[in-house]
């Protein structure tokens, strides 16, 4: 019996790798070349799996010419860069990574989010670069975290454990704004108050920014969002680039109307937008929120238990759900 194909889209970690070779003939890419679409495409002809990251774009025009493909498997818990619709329509099943880096990414949110307000990797910098004569009382002051109000804009498994963290650890106030609101039941451990989005712009000291991105979140966050925030506070950004407007937010960091900002997103990224580059009150850091290796792992190692279960004619453990027809008007 011929064994089922699989293309592994980016470098993964070898024993990932090597697993999933006792199950499937793998292509893999050991050069970690970032495959133009036409080339994705090509590869990936013929074969009845495709283990993703974050990056690489399955759309409706790969699907359609790739009508062995049965299983679209991510190491990604955001899966913005799958055409859903059509790979349900296609039989095509989807899955992603969520639960085993929740609390990884919810991590290093807080600290972006404590690095900008205490103003961390700036008076570094400063340091380093050998600026450092003398000190003085406001020297590199920056906004308390403990005791402030904290909003999270999006409310998910991150967005509550990233609520979690500020209430029970830092006693913060925490304001949260989403599509659905959580049941009582959840909001009272995590502290947590829905209010409309005007609402937790304004009263904010920390935003959190956890939503997922699509065509509904695209510039959630746009210059006129900026200007309801206090000059005081600060944005963090660990979804998606795109959902922040980056140039409209580095205006409103360069002219003091926003305190501080840390991105590990950006919109086009790897490219940044140069005008974030020259502002110090931003901290920028290359779409690591989940890069711990342990969490890295398990990442990588759902995906491929997902793989081995679909391409076995098993039940995905984390199927990303069709979405649901838009409504008509
Ligand atoms: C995800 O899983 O969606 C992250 O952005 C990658 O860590």
């Amino acid at each position: 019996m011929t064994r089922p194909s699989l293309l592994i889209a980016r470098r993964i970690f070898p024993a990932v790798a090597e697993r999933l070779a006792v199950h499937f003939d793998v292509e893999t890419n050991d050069a970690d070349t970032l495959w133009s679409r036409e080339e994705l495409i090509q590869r990936l002809r013929g074969k009845q799996g495709v283990f993703v990251t974050t990056g690489e774009p399955i759309d409706a025009a790969l699907v359609a010419a790739c009508p062995e493909l049965k299983a679209v498997c991510s190491m990604a818990v955001g899966y913005n860069n799958i055409d859903v619709a059509a790979c349900h329509a296609r039989g095509i099943t989807v899955t992603n990574a969520p639960d085993v880096l929740t609390e990884t990414t919810a991590d290093f949110g807080f600290a972006l989010m404590m690095a900008a307000a205490r103003r961390i990797p700036e008076s570094e910098h400063f340091l380093r670069s050998g600026a450092w004569t003398k000190w003085a009382p406001d020297f590199f002051v920056g906004a308390d975290v403990h005791g402030a109000t904290l909003g999270i804009l999006g409310m998910g498994r991150i967005g509550q454990a990233i609520a979690r963290r500020g209430h029970l650890g830092f006693g913060m106030n925490v304001l949260y704004h989403n599509r659905s609101r959580l049941a009582p039941e959840a909001e009272a451990p995590i502290g947590a108050r829905w209010v409309d989005k005007a609402t937790l712009l304004a009263e904010v000291d920390h935003l959190v920014i956890v939503v997922p991105y699509g065509p509904a979140s695209h510039h959630l966050i746009a210059a006129a969002d900026l200007a309801q925030m206090k000059p005081t506070a600060t944005l963090t950004n660990i979804a998606r680039g795109g959902v922040v407007d980056d140039a409209a937010l580095a205006m409103a960091l360069r002219s003091g109307q926003l305190g501080a900002a840390a991105l590990d997103v950006f919109e086009g990224e790897p490219a940044v937008h140069p005008a974030l580059l020259g502002v110090s009150n931003v901290v920028l850091t290359p779409h690591i929120a989940s890069a711990s290796l342990p969490t890295r792992l398990a990442m990588a190692q759902l995906a491929a238990d997902n793989l081995i279960a679909l391409l076995n004619g098993g039940e995905a453990k984390t199927p990303v759900p069709a979405p649901k027809p838009a409504a008509s008007t």
